[in-house]
């Protein structure tokens, strides 16, 4: 019998052909995130599932799927959905689509900031609800980027495209994270390293670009956000419970911090309802890398990774535990 492939979710039929010429493909077909039992199920009898980044990826999946089973691979540069210990251990291999998405999640990134700091959520909500305005001078004033400075959380490949796009807006770049960045990068940026508490209590903008961990899970907490200034943004385009999103509102509430902008959230797709009342908060739906070029690039790579391994090569962009 031929390899049997599982898409948990539909893909770009171009990363569907790719997979068809190493095996027998099932997408399936649900328009939703799979349940557990659902995705334990689908998955019986597969040698390699293509996942999306809401299903739980562990021993008792990898269980359910059987001992054929060679290949994970996450359409998701993120991997917190993964026990990556528990499954390579078992001898499957797990594999993610870093590179592709750095451009458009860095764009959007900009796109959340400007938005957020020039009111555009607030303007759009208040000509569409037809309310009556004029031009003046003091009429829906944001701030300015420039002359301000950026904190990056985490300066990997999507930080570095943020801090690039930020500097041709004039900003000044701190950044954080486990360890210093290359010396090159901090040179082409000219990028500071920070202690986190002084970024956080110096930058204008805090901008969060680290991979969910359990180090990283409520990094800005409570404290966290006291310790920035009153008038600082913050920008959520990594994983939601980064922060922890009622400490969050109340926060913003408060005017302890000035504004905030988040494409993901703590219970996706669940959006804390306090953060939705406020102006100085603009949300999206998670689309950091939702363009039909990034989006098919991703199922791509993670084809290419599936048909790597079902063909007995290395994959392109493992994960290792
Ligand atoms: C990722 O790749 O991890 C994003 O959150 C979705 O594109």
């Amino acid at each position: 019998m031929g390899k049997q492939i599982v898409v948990t979710r539909s893909v770009p039929e171009s990363a569907l052909d790719m997979l068809r010429k190493v095996g027998a493909v099932h997408v399936c077909p649900q328009d939703r995130p799979l349940t557990v039992p659902e995705l334990h199920e689908a998955v019986r009898g597969a040698h390699g599932v293509v996942t999306m980044l809401h299903d739980r990826i562990d021993a008792d999946l990898i269980t359910a799927a059987g001992p054929q089973l060679q290949v994970v691979a996450n359409v998701a540069v993120g991997y917190d959905n993964i026990d990556v210990p528990a499954v390579t251990e078992r001898g499957v291999t797990v594999t993610n689509t870093p590179g592709v998405l750095v451009d458009a999640t860095a764009d959007l990134a900009l796109g959340l900031l400007l938005m957020v700091t020039r009111r555009l959520g607030e303007g759009e909500r208040l000509l569409r609800a037809r309310q009556s305005w004029t031009f003046h001078l003091g009429f829906m004033l944001g701030t300015g980027l420039q002359g301000k400075t950026l904190g990056i959380v985490g300066l990997g490949a999507i930080g570095q495209a943020v801090a690039r796009r930020a500097r041709a807006f004039g900003m000044d770049i701190v950044y954080t994270g486990r360890g210093r960045a290359p010396a090159e990068v901090e040179a082409e940026l000219e990028a500071r390293f920070l202690p986190q508490h002084e970024l956080l209590r110096t930058a204008d903008v805090v901008s969060l670009h680290c991979p969910l961990t359990e180090q990283t899970r409520h990094l800005i907490d409570e404290s966290a956000l006291a310790a920035m200034k009153s008038t600082a943004v913050l920008v959520n385009t990594s994983r939601g419970p980064v922060v922890d999103e009622q400490a969050l509102a109340k926060a913003l509430r408060e005017g302890q911090i000035g504004a905030a902008a988040l494409d993901v959230f703590e219970r996706e797709p669940e959006v804390e309802p306090a953060l939705l009342e406020l102006d100085n908060v603009v949300v999206a739906p998670h689309l950091g890398s939702a363009t039909t070029e990034t989006r098919t690039a991703m199922a791509e790579l993670a084809a290419r990774n599936v048909v790597a391994v079902l063909t007995g090569n290395e994959p392109v962009t493992p994960v290792r535990p």
